[in-house]
């Protein structure tokens, strides 16, 4: 890894700063997997010159601090805003704890799927608690966050039937949607007209079959969030269903850990919900929370990924029931407030020194970069000075819309956040000297049809 100083563009060959995933979702041949090859080339370019920031692996637990290792091999260290633990519960001594009593009972697996033989006394309890959480809902458990926002959709809707989503909505309820009908619109990002409009041409056409509506409660790339109560009168209006998956902001937001649903006093309004326990809930996991047991038994049977996968481990679930436990006690207040604070203490600071970040306050602090190339000269510069932030590009955000995805954590520290604005804005003040004899050929190569909209909101 270089210092990070390098201000010569000339190593970089352009290919590497150019070009998208996107260039290679729709390989053309008879042979499936020859025609992929494609991608690796332009992978390993990038990779060459550090300029592949992704699929790094933690060398020490996702802490503030951490060592990880580069998708190469080589080593990085730093202040770490990149790991999804929103209330830094993941290291916490009572979750840890009670993940290896659950071990000390069980072992490491649940040996089957919730349908069979899959749960255990800590899944059930588990369901119990999130339920109180939820006003009583009806729980049900699913082995991740993007199974749950899959089975939501695919568990319900039936060909006839029509799923309309915000175009920023997630890849696993846009895939959800896909696996359950043809009847998919979109409506633009946050636009209760658009919505009202397709809900309209829908109705005009169909008067017999059901329409869901797929929104979140906070968007993950965007950091914003709907105005549910708007939403919830809309699909009222036209007969429809709305679902809100709520994986960045449940647990973590609000006074009560009830995310924007319970900020909006909306929790008892949606018709579905769909959550995840990989931001605050320190574990992988997801669940499905809705009105009726007759609903839930029915996901039991006819979502795939809940019969057809293998039911949260021992641990997982003990760990998901033990951070419930704190989330919902003083502690988890704390830990909240602790996090907000850090999260606008980091916008004020980023917005002194003139970095832009998006969307309202949460704990994803999308941080505006712009033209890929750019973007990931950047992004090599920050690691190699000491502070470790996603990078996102298409397909998770539109082409030339390429941000920093800085994940805040409860742990952190007013140092932490001071030692990543500073970094950041040197990373890319360096960046935009080494990148400035690309900016011509960015202007004139970028076709326009290769920009716009995202494929699907990711993680
Ligand atoms: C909005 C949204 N829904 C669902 C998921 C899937 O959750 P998980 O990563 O826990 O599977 C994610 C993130 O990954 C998300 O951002």
């Amino acid at each position: 890894m270089s210092d990070g100083t390098t201000s010569d563009s000339r190593e970089f060959p352009a290919a590497a700063l150019t070009g998208s995933l996107r260039d290679y979702r729709a390989p053309q041949g008879k042979n499936l997997l020859d025609r992929v090859e494609g991608f690796y080339q332009w992978q390993n370019l990038r990779r060459e010159h550090e300029l592949w920031p992704y699929a790094k692996s933690t060398e020490s637990a996702p802490r503030t601090h951490c060592a990880a290792k580069n998708d190469d091999g080589s080593l990085i260290e730093g202040v770490n805003f990149a790991s999804q633990d929103y209330l830094s519960l993941s290291s916490h001594p009572k979750v840890k704890e009670a993940a290896v009593e659950a071990i000390r009972e069980y072992g490491v697996h649940s040996a089957g799927s919730a349908a069979l033989l899959g749960n255990t006394h800590y899944s059930l309890k588990l369901q119990d608690a999130l339920s109180e959480f939820v006003n009583g809902r009806e729980i049900v458990l699913y082995p991740t966050g993007w199974s749950a926002g899959f089975a939501a959709i695919q568990g319900v809707v039936r060909p006839g039937d029509h799923v309309v989503l915000d175009v920023l909505a997630h890849s696993c309820l846009q895939e959800g949607a896909r696996a359950a009908t043809h009847n998919i619109h979109f409506h633009g990002h946050l636009n209760c007209e658009g919505l009202r409009r397709r809900l309209q041409r829908i109705r005009a056409q169909d008067n017999e079959n059901g329409i869901l509506v797929v929104t979140e409660s906070l968007f993950s790339m965007h950091s914003d969030t709907p105005d549910i109560a708007a939403l919830r009168a809309l699909c009222d209006e036209f007969d429809a269903m709305l679902l809100v998956d709520c994986a960045h902001d449940f647990g973590c937001i609000g006074e009560d850990g009830l995310g924007h649903l319970g900020l909006q006093n909306m929790v008892d309004q949606a018709d579905i919900i769909i959550g995840s326990f990989s931001k605050s809930f320190a574990s992988n996991g997801g669940f499905i929370a809705v009105k009726s047991r007759g609903v839930a038994e029915y996901l039991k049977y006819f979502s795939a990924t809940q019969t057809f996968s293998n039911a949260l481990s021992p641990a997982q679930a003990a760990t998901v029931l033990a951070a419930v436990e704190i989330i919902r006690s003083d502690e988890g207040r704390v830990r909240r407030a602790r996090l907000m604070d850090n999260i606008l203490y980091m916008r004020s600071e980023m917005a002194k020194v003139g970095l832009e970040a998006l969307g309202d306050p949460s704990p994803i602090v999308p941080v505006r970069v712009g033209a890929e190339g750019l973007a990931r000269i950047a992004s090599r510069n920050l690691v190699s000075l000491g502070a470790i932030a996603n990078l996102v590009e298409y397909p998770a955000v539109p082409q030339g819309a390429a941000r920093y995805r800085v994940q805040v954590m409860a742990d952190h520290s007013r140092e932490d956040v001071d030692k990543l604005v500073m970094l950041m804005q040197k990373s890319l003040r360096m960046a935009e000297e080494t990148y400035r004899p690309y900016r011509e050929n960015e202007i004139h190569t970028a076709a326009p049809a290769m920009r716009g909209k995202p494929a699907a909101s990711a993680a």
